[in-house]
Formats: C-alpha cells, sequence, structure tokens
C-alpha cells in the first residue's frame, strides 16, 4: 500500500485550510513543513501553525521538523494536538540526544520518525530504525519546494527498506512527480511526499491522482 502526503509548503499560505479541504479524499496524509532559518535556510511556521492545520484536518498530518535541537523544542508540537494516526519526524543531524527524542515522542503517543539529509549516510540511523515508526529519507536538500529529484537517493532508499522491513514507513520527500514516483516506489518507499506536483499543477485532485496512476501498475 503506497501512501502520498500533501505538502502545505507548495499551497497558499493564505488558504492553508482550503489546501486541506482541496486534496481530503485524495491524499492520504497532510505533509507540514516546519523550518526555523537555521538548520535549514528558510523560515516557514511553527507549532501554532501546526496546531491550526490539526484542528481543521480530518486526515492524519506527517510533521516534519527542519529545525535545530527538536528536543528543545519538542513540547510545543506535543501540546499542538497530535494524536496516534500523527507522524512527527526530526532530522537527525539536528539533535544530540535522538533516542531521547524519540521516546518522548512515542510517550505521548504520537508515531516518531527520523529524517536524514542527502549527505547523511543511511548507516549512521541505522540502530534508531528499530525504535521509530517512519524512516524519511530526503530527495533534495531539505529547505525549498520544487527542487529537482537526486537520483543518488535511490540505493539509500533501499538500504532503509532493508533495514525498516515491511513494519515501518519509508517515507521520500523532495521532487516527487509522477516521473520520479516509480522510481522511489520501485526503490521501496510506501509513503511519497510531493509539494510542487500537487499544489503548482492547476487542479490538485487530478494531480494527486496522476501520482497515484504512474505508480499503479507498480503494486
Ligand atoms: C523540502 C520539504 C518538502 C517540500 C517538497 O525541504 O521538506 O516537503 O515541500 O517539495 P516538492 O515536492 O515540491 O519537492
Ligand atoms: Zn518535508
Amino acid at each position: 500500500m503506497i501512501h502520498i502526503a500533501a505538502s502545505l509548503l507548495s499551497a497558499d499560505m493564505a488558504k492553508l485550510a482550503e489546501a486541506v479541504k482541496l486534496v481530503t479524499g485524495e491524499v492520504d496524509y497532510i505533509h507540514c513543513d516546519v523550518m526555523d532559518g537555521h538548520f535549514v535556510p528558510n523560515l516557514t511556521f511553527g507549532a501554532p501553525v501546526v496546531a491550526a492545520i490539526k484542528r481543521v484536518s480530518s486526515i492524519p498530518l506527517d510533521v516534519h521538523l527542519m529545525i535545530e535541537a527538536p528536543g528543545r523544542w519538542l513540547n510545543d508540537y506535543i501540546k499542538a494536538g497530535l494524536d496516534e494516526r500523527d507522524f512527527l519526524t526530526f532530522h537527525y543531524e539536528a539533535e544530540p540526544d535522538p533516542v531521547s527524542v524519540i521516546a518522548r515522542i512515542r510517550s505521548a503517543g504520537i508515531k516518531p520518525g527520523i529524517s536524514i539529509k542527502p549527505g547523511t549516510p543511511f548507516e549512521e540511523v541505522a540502530e534508531l530504525v528499530g525504535s521509530v515508526d517512519q524512516v524519511l529519507v530526503m530527495t533534495v536538500e531539505p529547505g525549498f519546494g520544487g527542487q529537482h529529484f537526486m537520483h543518488g537517493m535511490l540505493p539509500k532508499i533501499e538500504s532503509a527498506r532493508t533495514t525498516a522491513g515491511q513494519s515501518k514507513v519509508v517515507a521520500v520527500d523532495g521532487g516527487i512527480d509522477p516521473q520520479t514516483a516509480p522510481l522511489v516506489v520501485r526503490a521501496g518507499a510506501d509513503l511519497l511526499v510531493a509539494g510542487n506536483a500537487i499544489f503548482r499543477r492547476g487542479d490538485p485532485v487530478r494531480a494527486v491522482r496522476d501520482l497515484r496512476e504512474a505508480i499503479s501498475n507498480l503494486l
């Protein structure tokens, strides 16, 4: 079963609730990109906006923290109303004590995820995979939507799937469109995050269906 997450980063920031409604019924998750201007060279929104999105969304959230020292800010995200259907994913490179952050997310009743940037070898997080519900392999340098998919990440997706087994989610984020979706699914990804390919194509509903169509013969 392949799931799709719509990244609000590419939606109209003045109409986030509308964007959520537009894709509800088509995608499986709403992907929220939290950026702090330090860990990544871009700034988006924080816990109050995540809480607001949670309030208007009937489908689960896939929260992607691209912030320095996520453990320091974790309580704000835990208090944002996330529940056992939602993922809360942070970057391995940003956190000195990932084991404790994972444990805190889990004890809050939220599904923990760990993400790695393109330059981080999968081997560095291999030991953490057993304690998370999602491994997120970045297929672009995190920070901006609309970048080109990095084909060199395909072996990393394969390693993640081999280590994770079938019980965990292997997510990919960056440059996913109907051309690249089949490549990542073949490599073992089962959660595809897409921003531009959904919200910058005119008709988001049609765009999600095009993504599903592109991988339909692989399932
Ligand atoms: C980038 C973000 C992505 C972004 C992907 O750092 O993590 O979620 O929205 O955008 P596209 O799908 O346009 O590459
Ligand atoms: Zn993301």
